[in-house]
């Protein structure tokens, strides 16, 4: 893979990745688009990558269907390679052998950090490990996964990695519920409860923009929208800056802020987030 994207570059491509953990969706299908637009390579990366699961979490259940991906990206067309690694040769030492790893202890320990201890070691690692392989000028990640792209524009940013990070937007199914490979465990029932998720966080945008001042009436009002779904329960929602993902303690004029939440239905835990814009009077 490194002296195939060697040779692309040698030939004045512009090349693009596209990391995922497979099992494609319209999310995945939007970011390839958004690469093509941007590139004149696009790869996009398959590997469930082990090092970001922890032990209770889904690693082996995880969906998988490497047919049906490709067969995905050749409908869509304009994909120039797919890269599939083995797990030694992602992690020749073993993934359990790993000794050195990317980590932002600081940015990592709220949010999801806080329930998923060494999920964004795993994933600054891992992307690292693409970047490395595939070695694109472009990398395109998707903003549903707040967190993880904001740590991966910091490991850009203070490891000097000449990569431009482009985030997209999170693409919605027609309730509202974010896609998301997860979305396959939710029975037909959850996945149309599920909506209130989105539901949730753009009544919160509502209100923000609207001018509402208390973080507890906002709050509040997420808490009182997911509740109105038994089978939906509430892991975190939390209002947080958009640059660093610090929670907000007052909301102050022309303030650019963060809605994320955390919603379990049964062991299935689904994120999602948005961005508001605090009035500036
Ligand atoms: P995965 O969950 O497969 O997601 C791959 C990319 O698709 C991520 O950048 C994610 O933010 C984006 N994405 C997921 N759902 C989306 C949606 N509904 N709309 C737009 N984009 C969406 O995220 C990972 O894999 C892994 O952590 C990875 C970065 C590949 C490292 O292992």
């Amino acid at each position: 893979m490194q002296v195939y994207a060697d040779m692309q570059r040698m030939h004045g491509r512009k090349l693009a990745l596209v990391p995922t953990m497979g099992s494609l969706h319209k999310g995945h299908l939007s970011l390839v688009k958004r690469a093509q637009a941007e590139a004149d390579h696009v790869t996009v990366s398959i590997f469930v990558n082990p090092t970001q699961f922890g032990p209770s979490e889904d690693f082996e259940a995880y969906p998988r269907d490497f047919q049906r991906d490709c067969a995905l990206l050749e409908e869509l067309g304009g994909v120039s390679a797919v890269f599939a690694p083995s797990e030694a040769t992602l992690y020749p030492s073993g993934s359990d052998q790993q000794r050195v790893w990317i980590t932002c202890p600081e940015m990592s320990s709220q949010l999801c950090g806080k329930y998923r201890s060494g999920h964004f070691r795993g994933v600054l690692t891992v992307v690292m490990k693409l970047f490395a392989a595939c070695n694109p000028h472009i990398g395109v990640f998707g903003l549903k996964d707040i967190q993880q792209f904001v740590l991966l524009k910091k490991m850009i940013e203070d490891l000097s990695l000449n990569i431009k990070i482009i985030g997209g937007e999170t693409v919605r199914e027609a309730n509202g519920l974010a896609y998301s490979s997860r979305n396959e465990y939710l029975t037909a029932e959850e996945r149309h409860q599920a909506g209130i998720i989105s539901e949730a966080i753009y009544s919160a945008v509502q209100m923000i923009e609207a001018g509402e001042k208390s973080l507890e009436t906002v709050t509040g009002k997420i808490h009182e929208t997911i509740g109105s779904v038994p089978q939906a329960k509430l892991q975190y929602a939390e209002i947080v800056t958009a640059g660093t993902l610090q929670p907000v303690e007052q909301f102050m004029p022309g303030m650019q802020v963060i809605i994320a939440l955390a919603v379990y239905f049964r062991q299935i835990r689904l994120i999602d987030n948005a961005f508001a814009l605090v009035p500036a009077q």
